[in-house]
């Protein structure tokens, strides 16, 4: 922990009330003056701390930025968001950042997360819209032992993993996952998930898990009207990033430790049942072209099984789902 999130955690332990320089002095071993300038950069860091020259110093409101350690205070994970979190103000896209971190060694649960990205990917060469300070735009650096066909399944965690989180935190949200990465409140798509991997033949290397939020995002641009929504657009709320940061990694580590432990039947069986496709009439674009049917169930690797209208299965590996 640095000296600044030190002095957060030891200001927050009796939220509004006065901690002296003297003491913070003492408890950190460090100067008073060495105090003053941490409270200098906390503050240029959007966080409220009032002083006075008698009473000391007081936290009077956290800040607004998905700050490291705005991220970590709580964080209940042993991996993700543990080891390192790579924080940008700006950057072209996480998931980039999190693949040059993975090739240089980076370990597994190494988050990037950006306030807005100029180039945010998402599937099939799309932009990904990322106002500033708005959403959530993380990477996740894994290093799951799996070979390369198993790592669909990981996208799929990770919808789970944005599911829940907003299930918990809203629990009268039509909240449901759209095969195979889309998570949806009503018909508007609220989360975006882009799973990249370098692998060889038979072994994952590592896979970078990129999952963007649509949070305080106020306005879309005219192409993901009606398409895209966000949090503020469904509640009507403004809400603080940090407590849904590490919701989203707590229960995205759950699912994925279980997935590595126990096999993908647990994780399947909750996907399905947040699943708005399955049991449904669709049409899928597919690298083959276009198919359309009633979408029956996952396989074991997290592959769409598709009854055409003839009655024949299709395995669907990768595909974009819409209306027939
Ligand atoms: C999609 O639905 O097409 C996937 C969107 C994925 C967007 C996220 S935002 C964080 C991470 N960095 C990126 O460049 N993309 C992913």
């Amino acid at each position: 922990m640095s000296t600044a999130e030190r002095i957060l955690h030891i200001l927050r332990n009796d939220p509004g009330a006065w901690v002296s320089g003297e003491e913070l002095s003492r408890l950190l071993r460090v100067s008073r003056s060495a105090v003053w300038k941490h409270m200098g950069s906390l503050r240029k860091d959007d966080y409220g701390i009032e002083s006075s020259p008698r009473k000391g110093y007081r936290l009077t409101r956290n800040s607004p930025w998905l700050l490291p350690a705005e991220i970590r205070e709580g964080l209940e994970t042993s991996a993700l968001g543990r080891e390192k979190i790579a924080y940008y103000r700006t950057t072209d896209s996480t998931n980039t950042r999190a693949k040059e971190r993975a090739a240089a060694g980076a370990p597994e649960g190494t988050l990037v997360i950006a306030e807005t990205q100029t180039g945010g990917r998402g599937r099939k060469g799309r932009v990904w819209f990322s106002p500033p300070g708005e959403g959530i735009y993380l990477s996740l650096v894994l290093r799951p032992r799996i070979s390369p066909v198993e790592a669909p399944k990981i996208t799929l965690i990770a919808g789970i993993a944005v599911a829940e989180t907003l299930i918990e935190a809203f629990p009268g949200l039509d909240v449901h996952i759209k095969w195979p990465n889309d998570v949806l409140v009503g018909a508007g798509k609220i989360a975006g998930i882009l799973t990249e991997i370098s692998s060889d033949m038979d072994r994952v290397g590592y896979l970078v898990s990129g999952l963007g939020l649509n949070v305080n995002t106020r306005r879309f641009p005219p192409e993901l009207e009606g398409i895209a929504t966000s949090l503020y657009l469904e509640t009507g709320r403004v809400l603080d990033r940090a407590p849904l940061v590490r919701s989203l990694l707590q229960r995205y580590e759950t699912w994925y430790t279980a997935f590595l432990q126990e096999g993908p039947g647990p994780m399947l069986d909750r996907w399905k049942s947040l699943s708005r496709t399955l049991g449904t009439r669709i049409a899928v674009e597919t690298p083959r072209g276009r198919r359309s049917g009633i979408a029956r169930d996952l396989d074991r690797d997290g592959g769409l099984l598709l009854e055409d209208d003839e009655g024949r299965m299709h395995t669907i590996i990768s595909g974009d789902v819409g209306t027939p």
